[in-house]
């Protein structure tokens, strides 16, 4: 089964630039190192692997770059997003030092690729600006600056507001060279230097399964293998893992409003409510857009989607009142961590041919990165000081007061096996409309498409069985559990589950 984008919203960068579409995997080969996943974090390790002469193959079961990478903003930033004093709390200062320059250093690996590849992407070295939300806010700005401060990350300092000339943020805190780029245009540029390297990509290709141990084997869903020394899983959610208990999946959204040329300042803006609004602009020809996100929620569990936007767009136009047309609204998926950093390495010591890249914290454009500089560390045999930080078998160090609404949250969901459908019968769903039907124990993800064709799949995620609910904005079917998502017509787009929604006669 391929993915189907059927109805899904459209994102600025998917909307400005094309995906790169390759031909489907269509007979069994061998490799050095096979790359499942062909995002920001594939895309980094294949490149770097290739210039250092290894036989690489990226295999992705959509088009290159059309995971969450054509969902995100695209904030490159080393202003961790849970706070230095809570990495330097969890991990100790080291380990904070460490992680904050990792981020920098991912941000100098891409406008050194960029340089080096002359990939015309849009990147600009800006300041970013940590401010106090207007309400409800942490009142943590004065222990990060002194954290950084501790940790000699002296760069870092306080500004009396972000140089934005109708926002007066109040005091803030600003973040020297951090950056902004157009995503899609860097990943088309890095696709190009992969094959020039002597990589292959392979889009609409879906790998159902692989082994690590002795004779590493990547098996594609029709049957065809990829037989390999090394497997890295850069699928976002690592592949046939068991990792979601530590991975928590969330959905956040994003608008972009048309401004007048040079009306906004070329900075990053991000505030310090939970969640928290992020902005930027992107230049275009004759106007600039304003791409302002925010409003997250975990996965599955919110539908209140337009509500969220009008949220988003009224804050918009109470700070930037030019802001008036709004060209774009979509959203996209994240993968937090329990304490703040991702994974990144061996996928465990009985499979050390197998890698991973996961748990973007919503910082998934550098930790990719990052992820795609300690991979490739890893498999020439180099010593990289990150390894320890990003140890993909680290204890966590979050407290349990900390973890247990987090454990709620993916468990109570179930109650929804008691719960009668959404509606009794299919003839109440609209086109373009989902919802769940109750046949006694049964329960039916039923949706209707744009034509009034039915499309029925059972409820039940493949994963640990929850019951599914549908996303009326994106046409999905999410699972409020741990955060799979399903087509219309069942197949999966987001793991951890890796089979299809089970056709009604095979439930
Ligand atoms: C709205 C939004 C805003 C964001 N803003 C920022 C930001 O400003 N700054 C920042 O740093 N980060 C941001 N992020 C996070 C960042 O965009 C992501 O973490 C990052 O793009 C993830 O890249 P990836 O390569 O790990 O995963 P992906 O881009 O999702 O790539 C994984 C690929 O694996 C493929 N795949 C999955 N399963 C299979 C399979 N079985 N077989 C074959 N292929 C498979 C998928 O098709 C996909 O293309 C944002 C995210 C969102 C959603
Ligand atoms: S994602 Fe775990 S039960 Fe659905």
């Amino acid at each position: 089964m391929t993915k189907s984008d059927e109805g899904k919203t459209v994102s600025y960068w998917e909307a400005s630039e094309n995906l790169v579409e390759k031909d489907s995997l269509n007979q069994s080969i061998e490799t050095e190192v096979c790359i499942i996943g062909g995002g920001i974090s594939g895309l980094t390790t294949a490149y770097l692997l290739t210039k250092a002469g290894k036989k690489v193959v990226v295999i992705d079961d959509g088009a290159i770059g059309g995971g969450e990478t054509s969902r995100t903003t695209a904030h490159l930033s080393n202003a961790i997003d849970d706070r230095i004093y809570r990495i330097a709390e969890w991990h100790g200062d080291d380990h904070a030092r460490l992680a904050v320059e990792s981020h920098g250093e991912a941000i100098s690996q891409i406008e050194k690729i960029a340089a080096a590849e002359n990939i015309d992407c849009d990147f600009l070295r800006v300041d970013g600006f940590l401010i106090e939300a207007e309400d409800g806010g942490e009142d943590d700005l004065q222990k990060e600056l002194e954290t950084a401060q501790r940790l000699g990350l002296m760069q870092i300092e306080k500004a009396s507001r972000a140089p934005i000339r109708d926002f007066d943020t109040g005091e803030c805190l600003r973040f020297p060279r951090q950056a902004q780029f157009h995503v899609l245009k860097y990943l088309t540029g890095l696709a190009k230097a992969v094959e020039a390297n002597g990589g292959q990509l392979f889009s609409g290709t879906h790998v159902t399964e692989w082994t690590g141990e002795d004779a590493p084997e990547v098996k594609i869903e029709n049957g065809l293998t990829i037989k390999t020394q090394q497997i890295v899983l850069a699928t976002n959610y690592p592949l046939q893992s068991r990792m979601f208990a530590e991975l928590p999946a969330y959905r956040t959204y994003v608008i972009g409003a048309k401004i007048p040329k040079d009306s906004v300042e070329k900075c990053l803006i991000w505030d310090n409510a939970d969640p928290y609004i992020y902005v930027r602009t992107q230049p275009e020809t004759d106007y600039d857009v304003l791409i302002v996100g925010g409003e997250d929620h975990k996965t599955g569990q919110a539908e209140d989607f337009d509500a969220r936007f009008g949220r988003l767009v009224q804050w918009t136009q109470k700070h930037f009142p030019m802001a008036t047309e709004i060209l774009y609204k979509w959203s996209g998926q994240y993968l937090e961590t329990h304490d703040g950093l991702a994974f990144i390495g061996q996928y465990s010591s009985s499979e050390p041919n197998v890698f991973l890249i996961t748990g973007d914290s919503g910082m998934g454009m550098t930790h990719g990165t990052i992820g795609g500089m300690l991979v490739s560390d890893l498999i020439l045999e180099r010593e990289n000081d990150w390894a320890k930080v990003y140890e993909p078998t680290r204890i966590l160090t979050q407290s349990i007061t900390e973890a247990v609404p987090e454990i709620l949250s993916s468990t109570v969901p179930y109650v929804d096996w008691l719960k009668g459908g959404d509606v009794s019968s299919a003839d109440e769903i609209k086109n373009g409309m989902g919802a769940i039907i109750s046949h006694g124990t049964t329960k039916i993800a039923a949706y209707r498409d744009e034509d009034g064709k039915l499309h029925q799949r059972s409820a039940v995620c493949t994963h640990l069985g929850c019951i599914v609910r549908f996303n009326s904005l994106e046409k999905t079917w999410d699972c409020p559990c741990h955060g799979s998502r399903f087509s219309t017509d069942g197949c999966v787009i987001n793991s951890p589950a890796i089979a299809p929604l089970a056709e009604l006669k095979e439930e």
